[in-house]
């Protein structure tokens, strides 16, 4: 019998790139019929991109290691990257620049035999980061849709509602103090041939240990419970949030909801700093956040903050189950050895760290501009993971960035004091 342990790198890489197809089709499988050419964010490309993008990311990605013709170069070009313009660098492309539907489904469909036909010869490395690639997508795809301006069909049931009542689990404000330690980030660089299935970015290297001293962390992401008084001083209600009357709603991928009062507040990093700085702190820095997610009391340090078992539904709110948040408190067998709670899943958290190389970074040569143009000063850290991030992103070493004023994201912050 075959044990999943004697399914070789490849195999394995081979049918998860088969799931991850599976995954973003259902999601491009959600877009409203004539809404392709919509453009839900501004600083992102029109959905229909997206329905080329990721299997010409593929395609180009295996022909910088096979040497293959291409089929079709101008569509190559066309689907070849995503953007990720600065302040008032908005796309100004036509709905006429683009092909049509068929056109790309003609396109996609013969790309998918060609790479079928020579995956084979794939490293498995470069079949991770596609498979890895498109998961991305999956994610990015999820809150472009969520910024349609009709929602999608509702999953609730009547009865079925977060309720919008204050709780005490939605105010609790507790700080969990963690001892000064070591923080391990990054992970070890292995060749191709000792792959073994792991796989990391290239700004997951070189692995490195940080020094922390002592510091105290919410035990909770905040709430929307405990960001309302910072509204109702006069800060900007967060972009997720609607107000009808004196009441405040939460925009959910399918419809307004009374406000979810024990569900983690979405908001930038510029507002996460502001609330921070509102109630005399700070948010953590990337080495904090290891620290209180994968340090322990004795030392050692996890995989993940439950331990080194693989993330299941009963650790967090991630890997799509669903598409939206719940309350901070609802998984503690996913709490941190310190006992901080939903360090992954149910939103990414902001960190006040700079989207910087480690020491060692090399960008890698199959796709060099993955993180390196974001080395700019501009994109800080996000750790963790949101409903809608699988689980293979739940690694330690993971990191993902965004813009300080990037609204769409599901992403969430706690705080720290020294
Ligand atoms: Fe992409």
């Amino acid at each position: 019998m075959q044990t999943l342990d004697s399914i070789s790198p490849l195999t394995r890489a081979r049918s998860e790139l088969l799931q991850a197809r599976q995954l973003m089709d259902a999601a491009l499988a959600l877009v409203p019929s004539g809404q392709w050419l919509e453009r839900p964010v501004p600083e992102r490309h029109r959905l229909l991109f997206y329905a080329g993008h990721v299997d010409a990311f593929d395609w180009n990605l295996i022909r910088s290691s096979i040497d293959l013709p291409s089929g079709h170069p101008s569509f190559d070009r066309l689907f070849a990257f995503g953007i990720d313009p600065g302040n008032g660098q908005l796309p100004a492309d036509r709905p006429s620049d683009w092909p049509s539907m068929s056109e790309i489904a003609d396109y996609t469909r013969a790309l998918r035999q060609r790479i079928d036909g020579v995956m084979h010869d794939v490293s498995p490395a470069l079949l991770h980061m596609a498979i890895e690639h498109r998961l991305m997508h999956v994610e990015t795809f999820t809150y472009l849709l969520h910024n349609l301006p009709a929602s999608l069909p509702s999953p609730y049931r009547r009865g079925q509602m977060p309720l919008p009542f204050p709780s005490r689990i939605s105010r609790d404000d507790s700080m969990v103090t963690i001892p000064a330690g070591l923080a391990t980030l990054g992970q070890p660089r292995v060749d191709d041939a000792a792959f073994g299935g792991r796989f990391g970015w290239d700004n997951e290297f070189d692995s490195h240990t940080v020094d922390v001293p002592s510091f105290a962390i919410h035990r909770y992401k905040v709430t929307n419970a405990r960001y309302l008084p910072f509204v109702e001083a006069g800060a900007r209600p967060p972009h997720f949030w609607r107000r009808r009357g004196r009441a405040w709603y939460w925009r959910t991928l399918t419809g307004d909801i009374p406000l979810p009062l024990e569900w983690p507040v979405y908001v930038t990093q510029q507002e996460a700093t502001a609330y921070a700085r509102w109630v005399g702190r700070t948010l953590p820095t990337e080495a904090q956040f290891h620290r209180a997610a994968f340090g322990t009391p004795t030392g050692e340090e996890r995989f993940y903050p439950w331990g080194d078992d693989p993330p299941t539904p009963s650790h967090g709110n991630f890997n799509g189950r669903r598409q939206d948040p719940v309350s901070v408190a609802s998984t503690p067998l996913g709490d941190s050895a310190f006992g901080v709670a939903q360090l992954v899943g149910n939103g990414w958290e902001w960190t006040s760290t700079t989207f910087a190389p480690f020491p060692g970074f090399r960008a890698h040569p199959s796709y060099p501009g993955y993180s390196a143009p974001f080395f700019d000063g501009d994109h800080f850290v996000l750790k963790g993971g949101s409903p809608v991030t699988a689980a293979r992103f739940l690694r330690r070493s993971f990191r993902n960035w965004f813009r300080s004023n990037y609204p769409y994201v599901y992403a969430t912050f706690r705080c720290v004091e020294p």
